[in-house]
């Protein structure tokens, strides 16, 4: 009766929202595109380019396909001079207390991430060599909502999809987890995240004895 966990990166792990924010508003002005942090909402777990495309419907405007890929290498350039000066210190509420827990109980985890920087991030603050695998942006062909990024994780983990737990915090990836016949935690906004099986505020509300009901079940 193993069970197993697959961490989303963005929002779960790290705050990094706001640095994607930042970038996507650097290149939303460049192009004079009125984008607010409601728009950023949008963008949550969905891959790079496709929230281009949804940048790019917000302000009705349309580029060639060769200035699409250039904006999208200076967007990510911009990104990751923020993403460079992160340290320990921004990794979220929990994290660490839940980590430790799931290592003194053996149960294993992954990640599971939409982000081609997802290794780079976790480097940067010190938590890469942690997970049993990084299932990220560039090992897959098919972004969330598509379950393709949980399936995978799941086969890094050796166990069946119903018996892997997805921590989220975008509704593109409750989607996903759910898609995957897995068990999906909404971690933010209870309304936003309303398919989730579980919802916590954030990791530092998760019951002790959390996992144990659910080996139960
Ligand atoms: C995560 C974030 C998204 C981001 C995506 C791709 O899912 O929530 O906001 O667009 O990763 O990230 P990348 O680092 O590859 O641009
Ligand atoms: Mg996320």
């Amino acid at each position: 009766n193993t069970i197993g966990v697959i961490f989303d990166l963005d929002g779960v792990i790290v705050d990094t929202a706001k640095y994607h924010f930042l970038a996507w508003k650097n290149l939303a002005d460049d192009l004079h595109i009125e984008f607010t942090e409601t728009h950023n909402e949008l963008l949550k777990g969905v891959s790079r380019v496709r929230s281009l495309e949804i940048l790019l419907n917000i302000g009705n405007v349309t580029l060639s396909d060769d200035k699409k890929q250039a904006v999208l290498i200076s967007k990510n350039e911009d990104y990751l001079g923020y993403i460079k000066k992160m340290n320990a210190d921004e990794i979220l509420p929990g994290v660490k207390d839940l980590l430790n827990k799931l290592d003194s109980r053996g149960i294993k985890y992954v990640l599971g991430s939409a982000s081609k920087n997802a290794p780079l991030i976790l480097k940067q603050v010190g938590l890469l060599e942690r997970f049993e695998g990084i299932v990220d942006g560039n090992s897959v062909s098919k972004a969330k909502p598509d379950p393709e990024v949980f399936l995978i994780g799941a086969k890094k983990l050796n166990l069946k999809p119903e018996s892997c737990i997805v921590f989220e915090d975008a509704i593109a990836g409750i989607e996903a987890a759910n898609k995957a016949n897995m068990i999906s935690v909404g971690i933010g906004d209870e309304d936003t995240l309303n398919e989730a099986d579980f919802n916590f505020s954030n990791l530092t509300e998760i019951p002790n004895n959390f996992f144990e009901e659910l080996i139960k079940e």
